[in-house]
């Protein structure tokens, strides 16, 4: 069955918007990590940004604490991060763009740019046990990096598959130019013994479109599951998403 990873990272924004520097407050990520797993979640993805925006470094130990199904940290490729990672031991890592001048003109990691730094990180991840993801672009260049790097995993951006399915859903745009990409994405990944995810943007509406990329393990969802939550209930946001997760063939 195709993997749900839900990004619990608004959860920790919402609190933030009251409680930013208090050390405590609600609602708590580790809390809906609990929900999303007793839920059938497959996995929980928390993104500690050099900025600490949202997830903060006690959430990431205590999510580590509490995750039975796997947990996966998403990062930049920072020195600062890596080291709280060799500590930390997550399951898997999912190294994404924080800066500028890491991303592509699509939005994903620029592979290409820093294919020997992320192979350096690539390697004392896997070393400490870790796997490794690179959040990329649907981009044959990007793609052959990545199986470079030695990566375990990419995780397609679906960013852009998102936006031109809102434009196509308001009549505003006819022509599917991101999905032809993605699929062929998933072909060359697939065919290079990478193992694919993807993520961001991702809803009820348009996944079934996105279900004719093939290949895919899981997709990481947060925004729509948390949003969702503030009307059903997050127990019933996931369990309605892992319904749908369920038509992948
Ligand atoms: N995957 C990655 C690598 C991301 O950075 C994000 C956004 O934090 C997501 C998935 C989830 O995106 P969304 O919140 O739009 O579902």
């Amino acid at each position: 069955m195709l993997k749900l990873g839900v990004n619990i990272d608004h959860v920790a924004t919402l609190r933030e918007a009251r409680y930013r520097n208090r050390g405590f407050g609600e609602p708590s990520p580790v809390e809906a990590a609990k929900i999303c797993e007793a839920a059938g979640a497959h996995g929980i993805t928390a993104h500690l940004r050099e900025d600490r925006r949202h997830i903060l470094d006690r959430d990431v130990w205590a999510l580590r604490e509490v995750v039975k199904t796997r947990l996966n940290l998403e990062m930049a490729n920072a020195p600062e991060i890596i080291e709280i990672a060799l500590k930390l031991k997550p399951d898997i890592v999912c190294i994404v763009p924080e800066r500028r001048q890491e991303v592509t003109t699509e939005g994903g990691l620029d592979v290409v740019a820093a294919e020997k730094s992320l192979t350096e990180t690539r390697k004392k991840l896997n070393d400490a046990g870790i796997e490794v993801s690179l959040f990329i672009a649907p981009d044959e260049k990007q793609i052959e990096a990545s199986a470079r790097t030695g990566s375990q995993f990419i995780e397609l951006h679906t960013g852009q598959f998102a936006e031109e399915f809102h434009k196509a859903e308001s009549g505003k745009r006819k022509a599917e130019i991101e999905l032809p990409r993605l699929i062929a994405a998933a072909k060359q990944a697939h065919a290079l013994g990478l193992k694919v995810n993807a993520g961001h943007g991702l809803n009820c509406e348009n996944l079934p479109t996105l279900f004719r990329v093939p290949h895919l393990v899981e997709l990481n969802i947060g925004h729509s599951l948390v949003s969702r939550a503030v009307f059903i209930g997050l127990e019933n946001a996931v369990k309605e998403m892992l319904s749908l997760l369920r038509d992948y063939r």
